[in-house]
């Protein structure tokens, strides 16, 4: 099996080759071709993969172009992992946000939508191309806003973009971890949209244990979301949310620990790769493996400030995420091995709140035929107007990617229930477009 990982040189490659390396599986990936624009970050990474091969009998062989014809043609499955602007590009989308007083994460608020409107032109182009050139291929799409982005691109794509993300299924991990019961064994019963869903079960041979878990004190203050949100609001919520969800119903906290912060995350990120990229001389696999764990250790540093809960879980630090859903997908459909997986899809219907072409986050079915949403409880009356009004904004982002209108992308930033003012909203733009040459595009004052 031939697999493409577009934005080849990214650092969290390595990630996805050592659980290819462990897959001896029937029908495994045999061939690996990393595509990037920058043949320099493509080097750095090739030399983590080799020596993660090392030993390893028929580990599967690596081919690195910058050609993305060449690199599409002939694959089975694409990766989609780009970062549009960089890390530099990142920093902009939060310092701007923090600087108007509201969240910029690169996915959440006003940095989402900076983000999306930089990625989804290139990711539109992109799933063109590969509709082109390799219409056979199933594409999982990793890039950020996740969401978004796989719904730009199934514009194209159509049900062939599957996009992941590993927060749904590390909140089941840790819930299950946290009554003593076996991940392996729980089905999740999540919903919403990437980064802005909730777990409203966790059933174990068809009984639902959260019930328990909102009950028990010390088993909610075990883990990373519990203790987050804290026992009191996840009691009055009745289910638990992503970790996202810290910035929607703690903005104020999460905005002021990220302005105290001398840096933001995109610049943190910066400073610790920068260290992984100019390598020199020992070993790149040691050095990759130092950054990669400082990254895991200061995820989400400033929300959990925010929340007074100290440092993560040394399980949290180990990555067995976005990986192992990647290939559990990859797998499922190649093999027509039939499981359920929490994925980002075309709803269908699945959240009745919304048009059938939206993608949201949750559990579909997978086989050869690719991932079906499978339809769920409604949400809960108040999570199901974050979600409408979050898919209205990225829907806006995507009109205002494909066809350059300026008033779509205000509108985006206004109707965002984390920008609190039309005004901050038009400020956003403004500085946006100044700092971002690639916002470029955008055309008409309003
Ligand atoms: C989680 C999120 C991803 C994100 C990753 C890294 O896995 O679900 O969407 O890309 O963390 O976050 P970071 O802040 O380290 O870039
Ligand atoms: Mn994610």
């Amino acid at each position: 099996m031939r697999l493409t990982v577009l934005g080849g040189g990214g650092f969290r490659v390595p990630l996805v080759y050592r659980a290819l390396l462990a897959d001896r599986g029937k029908g495994r990936v045999t061939h690996v071709t990393l595509h990037d624009l920058d043949a320099s970050r493509i080097s750095a990474i090739q030399r983590v993969l080799r020596e993660l091969a090392e030993g390893v009998p028929d580990a599967p062989e690596v081919h690195a172009t910058t050609d993305l014809t060449e690199a599409v043609c002939g694959a089975d499955f694409i990766f989609s992992a780009i970062r549009i602007g960089g890390l530099e590009g990142r920093a902009i989308d939060e310092r701007v946000a923090l600087d108007e007083g509201v969240p910029g994460q690169e996915t959440v608020g006003a940095g989402g939508i900076a983000y999306g409107l930089r990625t989804v032109p290139a990711a539109r182009e992109l799933a063109q191309r590969i509709a082109e050139a390799a219409p056979e291929a199933w594409v999982i799409n990793f890039t950020n806003p996740a969401g978004m982005v796989t719904e730009a691109m199934s514009h194209f794509l159509g049900d062939r973009v599957i996009g992941i993300c590993d927060s749904p299924i590390a909140l089941g991990r840790r819930a299950a971890g946290a009554l003593g019961v076996d991940p392996a064994t729980v089905w999740l019963d999540y919903a919403g949209l990437n980064h802005l869903g909730w777990l409203r079960g966790l059933r174990v041979k068809g009984r639902d244990v959260l019930p328990d878990l909102l009950r028990d004190d010390d088993a909610l203050g075990s883990f990373e979301e519990g203790r987050l949100f804290g026992v009191d609001w996840l009691r009055t919520l009745g289910c638990i949310p992503n970790e996202y969800l810290h910035y929607y119903y703690f903005t104020r906290e999460a905005v002021a620990a990220a302005r105290a912060a001398r840096q933001t995350r995109g610049s943190v990120l910066i400073e610790q790769q920068r260290r992984f990229y100019t390598h020199t001389g020992g070993s790149a696999l040691a050095t990759w493996e130092s950054v990669r764990l400082e990254r895991e250790a200061t995820y989400m540093a400033e929300n959990r400030e925010a929340s007074g809960i100290g440092e993560r879980a040394p399980g949290d630090l180990e990555s067995g995420g976005y990986e192992q859903v990647a290939l559990a997908l990859m797998r499922a459909i190649a093999l027509d091995e039939r499981t359920t997986l929490v994925l980002n899809v075309r709803g269908h219907g699945a959240i009745g709140c919304l048009d059938p072409g939206a993608v949201v986050e949750v559990p579909c079915f997978v086989d050869a035929n690719g991932a079906r949403p499978i339809s769920v409880d409604p949400l809960p009356g108040h999570a199901l107007g974050l979600v409408s009004a979050v898919k209205e904004v990225e829907q806006a982002v995507i009109e205002a990617a494909a066809t350059g209108s300026r008033a779509a992308a205000l509108r985006a930033f206004a109707i965002h229930p984390l920008v609190d003012s039309v005004a901050v909203a038009g400020r956003l733009l403004d500085r946006y477009e100044r700092a971002l040459p690639q916002l470029g595009y955008l055309r008409g004052r309003n």
